[in-house]
C-alpha cells in the first residue's frame, strides 16, 4: 500500500471512530437524560402514592377534623359551616322559582316550574354566561350589576308573551359557591374568596344585600329567598329525586361537600333549634388539611405562589382549577433538567396555561400515535416534534396527578360516610363474614366537571371507594350525578321554604 493510500485509510478510520464515538456519546448522553427524567417521574410517583392504608388515614383525619370543626368555631381548618337548611325538598313543591348560581368561571340563571309531584319539574330554562375575567377581581358593584342585568334580560325573555301574573315578588334561590358564614337562611357574610376570585371590598360583607341592591338598581322586582352553597343546592336536588341522599360533593373548578348532620352533634351551637332535628352542614372541605396528605414540591410551590397560600390545601390537590397547573410544573421541571421536550418553552412558565380539560384530553387520548397529546403539547405549551415515548411520558404525568386527586376525593367521601355511620363499620349484623354487612342504601349527590366529564378520574375515584370500603359495603353507596343541581337545587329550596313559611 502506498503512503497516500495508508494515509487515506487511517483518515477514514479516524473519522469512522469519531462518528461512532459521537453516536455512542449521544446514546450515553440520551440514556443519562432519560435516567434523569425517570428519576423525576419516580420521585413524583412516590410522593403522590395513595395506597389504601394512607387513604384510610386520610379518612380518619377527616372524621377527626369534622368533629373538631363542629365542636368550636375555628376548631379546625374544616369550617363546618351552618347553612340553616333543616328541611330538604320533598317533591311536593309547587310554583315558579328562579335561581342564580354564581361560583365558578360561569354563572347560570334558571327558572323552574314545579308541579308538586316528586321528579316532576315541569319546565326548566337555563342560561349560562361566562364571567368576564376582569369582573372576578373588580368591585362587588361591578360584579352584581352585571349579574342583575343578565338576570333581568333572562326574566324579560322568559316572561315575554306570558300573561302578566298577579305578581307576588319573584323569588330567587341564590347559590353562591364560596365560604359564607351564615346567620340565617338568607343572610351571611363572605369569609374569603377561593377559585381565583379576588374582589376585596366584598370580603366580610352581606352577600344577599349586595345582590339585592343591584336588583333594585336594575329595576327588577325579585327577592333572594335564600342563600346556599352549591353543595347544598346539589344535595337538595339529589334529595328531591331520591330520599336516600345524605350528602353532596362538588368536584369542579373547586371542591367541597355538605351533608345532613344531627343538630345535637353541632356542639358549637348548643341549643340550635331545628324543627327536623337536622341541619345541612357545609364542610368547606377544600380547606381540609392533614399530615397524611401526600404532598409534593410542586404542591408547595403552587401553594406559595397562589393568591391564598396555606388555604384550600385539599382543593389544590384535587380540583379542576389546579390539576393542570401541577402537570405543567412537572413538565417544566423535566424540561429544565433534560432536553427531551426540546428547548425549554417559555409557555411552560405561564401559570395556569395548561387547564385541566386539556389534561383530561391528553390522558384520554386513545389514538396509537397520541395525536391529541402532540397537539396540546404543541399548541398550548409550545413543545413540538416530540417522540411517542415523550408523549407517553406526558400521559403518565397526567395519570399520576389525576389518580391522586380522585383517590383523595374518595377518601373525603368515605370520611363523611364514616362520620354519619354509613361506612359499614358499625353495620355488621351479628354475622361473622363480610357478606353479613347490612348497609342502608346511601346516596351521595355529585356534581362538577372533573367527575362528570373526565372518565378516568371517575374510574380512579370509584376504584378507591371500593378499596377503602370493601366491595360489600361499596355496592350500597351510590354516587348520583345531579346535573345543574347547584342551581336547580337552590330554586327547589326557595320553593320548599316558601311553602313552609306559607304554612306558617
Ligand atoms: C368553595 C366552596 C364551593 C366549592 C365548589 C370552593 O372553592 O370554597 O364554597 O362549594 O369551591 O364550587
Amino acid at each position: 500500500m502506498g503512503k497516500v493510500a495508508v494515509g487515506v485509510a487511517v483518515g477514514v478510520a479516524v473519522v469512522a471512530c469519531a462518528v461512532a464515538g459521537m453516536v455512542v456519546g449521544r446514546r450515553v448522553g440520551s440514556r443519562r437524560k432519560w435516567k434523569r427524567v425517570v428519576r423525576v417521574l419516580k420521585e413524583l410517583e412516590e410522593a403522590c402514592e395513595t395506597p389504601v392504608g394512607r387513604l384510610r388515614q386520610v379518612v380518619d383525619a377527616m372524621v377527626v377534623e369534622m368533629h373538631a370543626g363542629l365542636a368550636s368555631e375555628g376548631g379546625s381548618k374544616l369550617k363546618m359551616l351552618l347553612t340553616f337548611v333543616d328541611h330538604l325538598p320533598t317533591g311536593s313543591e309547587i310554583g315558579t322559582y328562579y335561581a342564580l348560581d354564581l361560583g365558578g368561571t360561569n354563572f347560570r340563571v334558571l327558572r323552574i316550574q314545579l308541579g308538586g309531584r316528586r321528579s316532576s319539574i315541569l319546565s326548566q330554562d337555563v342560561e349560562r354566561r361566562p364571567i368576564p375575567q376582569h369582573l372576578m377581581t373588580s368591585t362587588s358593584e361591578d360584579l352584581f350589576d352585571f349579574i342583575a342585568s343578565t338576570l333581568k334580560q333572562f326574566v324579560e325573555k322568559e316572561e315575554s308573551g306570558s300573561e302578566p301574573s298577579p305578581v307576588r315578588t319573584r323569588e330567587l334561590g341564590f347559590t353562591f359557591s364560596f365560604p359564607v358564614k351564615q346567620s340565617s337562611l338568607r343572610s351571611g357574610i363572605l369569609m374569603k374568596w377561593t377559585k381565583g376570585f379576588a374582589i376585596e371590598d366584598m370580603v366580610g360583607k352581606e352577600v344577599v344585600e349586595l345582590l339585592e341592591a343591584a336588583l333594585v338598581r336594575s329595576g327588577l322586582d325579585m327577592r333572594a329567598a335564600l342563600l346556599v352553597n352549591d353543595t347544598v343546592g346539589t344535595l337538595a336536588l339529589g334529595r328531591y329525586h331520591d330520599a336516600d341522599t345524605v350528602a353532596a360533593v362538588i368536584i369542579g373548578t373547586g371542591t367541597n361537600a355538605c351533608y345532613l348532620e344531627r343538630a345535637d352533634a353541632i356542639i358549637k351551637c348548643q341549643g340550635l333549634l331545628t324543627s327536623s332535628g337536622y341541619m345541612v352542614v357545609n364542610m368547606e372541605w377544600g380547606n381540609f388539611w392533614s399530615s397524611h396528605l401526600p404532598r409534593t414540591s410542586y404542591d408547595i410551590d403552587l401553594d406559595s405562589e397562589s393568591p391564598n397560600p396555606n388555604h384550600q390545601g385539599f382543593e389544590k390537590m384535587i380540583s379542576g382549577m389546579y390539576l393542570g397547573d401541577i402537570v405543567r410544573r412537572v413538565i417544566l421541571r423535566i424540561s429544565l433538567e433534560s432536553d427531551i421536550f426540546g428547548p425549554v418553552s417559555s409557555r411552560l412558565s405561564i401559570p395556569f396555561i395548561l387547564q385541566t380539560p386539556l389534561v383530561a384530553a391528553m390522558h384520554e387520548d386513545d389514538s396509537p400515535e397520541l395525536k391529541e397529546v402532540a397537539k396540546i403539547l404543541k399548541e398550548t405549551l409550545g413543545i413540538s416534534e416530540v417522540s411517542l415515548k415523550v408523549r407517553k411520558l406526558a400521559v403518565r404525568i397526567c395519570d399520576v396527578v389525576t389518580r391522586r386527586a380522585a383517590r383523595l376525593a374518595a377518601a373525603g367521601i368515605v370520611g363523611i360516610l364514616k362520620k354519619i355511620g354509613r361506612d359499614g363499620s358499625g353495620g355488621i349484623t351479628g354475622g361473622r363474614s363480610k357478606s353479613d354487612v347490612k348497609m342502608r342504601r346511601t346516596v351521595v349527590a355529585i356534581e362538577g366537571g372533573l367527575y362528570t366529564s373526565y372518565a378516568i378520574f371517575r374510574q380512579h375515584l370509584h376504584g378507591a371507594l371500593s378499596e377503602i370500603l370493601g366491595e360489600d359495603v361499596a355496592q350500597h353507596v351510590v354516587l348520583q350525578v345531579t346535573e345543574d343541581g347547584s342551581g336547580i337545587g337552590g330554586a327547589l329550596l326557595a320553593a320548599s321554604y316558601s311553602s313552609i313559611l306559607q304554612r306558617g
